[in-house]
């Protein structure tokens, strides 16, 4: 039996848009993990990306995925580098559909151009097209072990709500799904 939708993908593919909107339609509770970071550790995570490193960042992330593995009914959007850490994947694949919100490097560029409330650290380089398109390349085989795939390039992210929700009622989601 489904119960959670996890939403995957790179940064800027729209999954705090996406999940807040899906959680909403659903009757469903949202998590996203990078505010509730940000949240319980009173800093940003650019903050914490400088005091602590990737490293201590990714530590975050896996102890917020322990805490939050037995919750059901509920949207959870990690951050997109999650999916580095198998092992927390692990943790939320029963009972969950994964959903990778893929986008084009080119589109995520232009996004963050644009996003300047939410400073991402490791795009804040030189040429960030370039380091858009590497780590990209080197995420998405752990992206495409999700469920399912949407586009996300160009959408209005209702539309990418409605598709998930179809792809919900597909697998046999519990209760209420799209109602
Ligand atoms: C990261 C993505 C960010 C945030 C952090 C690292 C990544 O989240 O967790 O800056 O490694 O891809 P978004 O995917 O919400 O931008």
């Amino acid at each position: 039996m489904i119960d959670r939708v996890v939403l995957v993908g790179f940064m800027c593919a729209g999954k705090t848009t996406v999940g807040y909107r899906l959680a909403d339609r659903l009757g469903w509770d949202f998590l996203d993990f990078d505010r509730a970071i940000e949240e319980r550790e009173g800093r940003r995570i650019a903050q914490i990306f400088r005091e602590e490193g990737e490293a201590g960042f990714r530590g975050l992330e896996a102890s917020l995925t322990e805490e939050v593995q037995d919750q059901q009914q509920v949207v959870l959007a990690p951050g997109g580098g999650w999916v580095t850490q198998s092992e927390l994947v692990d943790r939320l694949r029963s009972r969950s559909l994964f959903v990778w919100l893929r986008v084009q490097p080119e589109t995520v560029y232009a996004r963050q151009r644009v996003q300047t409330a939410v400073e991402r650290p490791l795009l804040g380089v030189e040429h960030p097209l370039e380091a858009i398109r590497k780590i990209l390349a080197d995420r998405v085989g752990l992206y495409q072990q999700a469920d399912a795939v949407v586009d996300t390039d160009g959408r209005d992210p209702d539309d990418v709500v409605a598709e998930i929700v179809e792809l919900l009622n597909r697998s046999g989601a519990r209760k209420g799904v799209g109602s």
